[in-house]
């Protein structure tokens, strides 16, 4: 779907998108498109339970006086309350909407009211950008699939000034990334493992970041025992590969990303259930969201130094597979008894943060993983978990996300968890062998290999792949922490 910017003005053909403002209240430019239509939008209004409530729709068909097939009337509430967060669903919708009834162009007339919570040309970028993001498909493998469930909508025009235009570029590099993230979450394990992923990211050196790849012999020899015992057990050998984006300046500490990258988790020799096994080709969540917001930083050229380094492995049994009980040594030099092999994310990431902190010395370092089934029980789909070190660290987070829609949700880290690692035979041991507070367990594992610098864990396992639409989410993989983060190196660490 191509977009693009035009002058405000009432197009010549496809649908019209119209914003309508709580008790049916419309724009100027709505009410002029009403007049042109000898008042048909007011009487469908009128006629139905459309208020112009958020969210809410109502389609006029071949509107008399007018040369366009159709008037959608997408609800945005009340002026004061309508946000990017509204302004991006009414894309979202718009997109959906239109393609669902077979429009092949569309036009998104964004004109304001009085009293409107944002700048209109905001409000026509955060438009273009919901509708950008709700496009989203991943039909790659689909060969037989029929025409009429194929998207149609080949070109949507947002009707708004030249300021909008230049507010969208930045969102556009943002959803380039997102669109990346998706891409390799939706990507199954027989396509993306350690060495193709590895690969794929080589693409980011179009971008301007620097991209380095860590072999399984370079990994040895860092000493990322904990890291290579969960990958030992497959044929794909591991990688970690390093990202590099400097946009700030020179010599000054960079922000540091780690993501889990498990292109598919068995569980190993303790394997998982067969059922709903399928979803842990998406258990590279977290490393697909870096490798995508490095993408985005670099391509909206954020003044920003930020490593990104991801952990790839495949978690297989195997005759060389890691065993319960098995003892490895991690780069740290502390010791760990493995007494689960399906508790492996928190070892990847035990090497992967510790090799990050040591070499990049990071202003902050925050960790994305899909690390444990007990976040979804506990938060489900709506908040991913927070875990950090540092009050301020947490409370940047908390706000962005909640600014951006991905809500954070933190729970404690406390001595009282800790102790419950300890291990009998090493230093400490990966799980704590009671169902109890297993996210807290799974975090308090990561610290352990987490030195002075603030830091940040996020268990993104409930969020990263949604089984139905929301407006600007398609179902599938949703990029869960990427927009989060963005604005969190927009909001804090962006020319300081
Ligand atoms: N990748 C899983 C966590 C997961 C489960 C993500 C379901 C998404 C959906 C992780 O590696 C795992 O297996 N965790 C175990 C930890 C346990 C063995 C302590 C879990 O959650 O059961
Ligand atoms: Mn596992
Ligand atoms: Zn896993």
């Amino acid at each position: 779907m191509d977009i693009r910017f035009a002058n405000a003005a009432t197009p010549k053909s496809g649908a019209l998108v119209l914003p309508v403002y709580d008790g049916r209240a419309l724009s100027e430019a709505g009410q002029a498109v009403d007049t042109a239509t000898g008042g048909q939008l007011v009487r469908a209004m009128e006629g139905s339970r459309f208020e112009g409530r958020k969210d809410q729709q109502l389609a006029v068909a071949a509107p008399a006086g007018l040369p366009v097939s159709r008037v959608l009337l997408i609800g945005v509430g009340k002026p004061a309350d309508a946000g990017a967060e509204r302004f991006q669903a009414l894309g979202g919708l718009a997109c959906a909407a239109l393609n669902a009834a077979g429009d092949k162009e569309g036009t998104i007339l964004i004109d304001g009211v009085e009293g409107l919570a944002l700048p209109l040309a905001d409000a026509a970028a955060e438009a273009a950008y919901g509708a950008r993001l709700r496009s989203y498909r991943f039909d790659k493998y689909r060969t037989t699939e029929k025409a009429e469930k194929k998207p149609t909508l080949a070109k949507l025009t947002v009707a708004a000034t030249s300021a909008a235009k230049r507010a969208y570029a930045g969102r556009e590099a943002v959803a380039d990334g997102i669109f990346l993230a998706r891409d390799l979450v939706s990507e199954p394990g027989n396509v993306l493992y350690p060495e193709t992923f590895a690969e794929a990211i080589k693409a980011l050196k179009k971008d301007g970041v620097g991209v380095e790849i860590l072999d399984e012999k370079a990994l040895r020899k860092l000493g990322m025992g904990a890291l290579i015992g969960v990958a030992q057990g497959s044929v794909r050998p591991p990688r970690v590969v390093v990202m590099q984006w400097e946009g700030g300046r020179k010599g000054e500490a960079p922000i540091a990303f780690v993501g889990k990258g498990v292109t598919f988790d068995t569980g190993g020799i303790s394997l998982k259930g067969g059922a709903g096994m399928e979803d842990m080709k998406w258990d590279m969540a977290g490393a697909g969201v870096v490798v995508g917001l490095m993408r985005a930083l670099a391509r909206r050229e954020a003044a920003v130094n930020a490593v990104g380094v991801v952990a790839l492995v495949e978690n297989m049994p195997d005759g060389n597979a890691q065993r319960p009980g098995d003892i490895v040594k991690s780069m740290s030099g502390q010791t760990i008894e493995v007494h689960n092999t399906d508790a492996e994310g928190r070892l990847i990431l035990a090497d992967a943060c510790w090799y990050t902190q040591d070499r990049f010395r990071p202003k902050a370092m925050i960790d994305l993983a899909t690390l444990t089934g007990a976040i979804i029980i506990a938060l489900g789909d709506h908040h991913a978990g927070l875990f950090s070190n540092d009050d301020e660290l947490s409370q940047r987070l908390t706000a962005a996300g909640t600014a951006v829609g991905e809500r954070l949700w933190r729970l404690p880290l406390t001595d009282y968890y800790d102790k419950q690692i300890d291990s009998d035979a090493a230093d400490v041991k990966n799980i704590a062998g009671n169902r109890n507070a297993g996210s807290i367990i799974g975090a308090q594992f990561i610290q352990r290999f987490v030195n002075k610098v603030p830091w940040a864990h996020l268990d993104i396992a409930g969020v990263t792949w949604s089984k139905s639409d929301s407006a600007i989410t398609p179902k599938g993989a949703t990029a869960f922490g990427l927009r989060l983060l963005d604005r969190l190196v927009a909001e804090h660490y962006e020319g300081k």
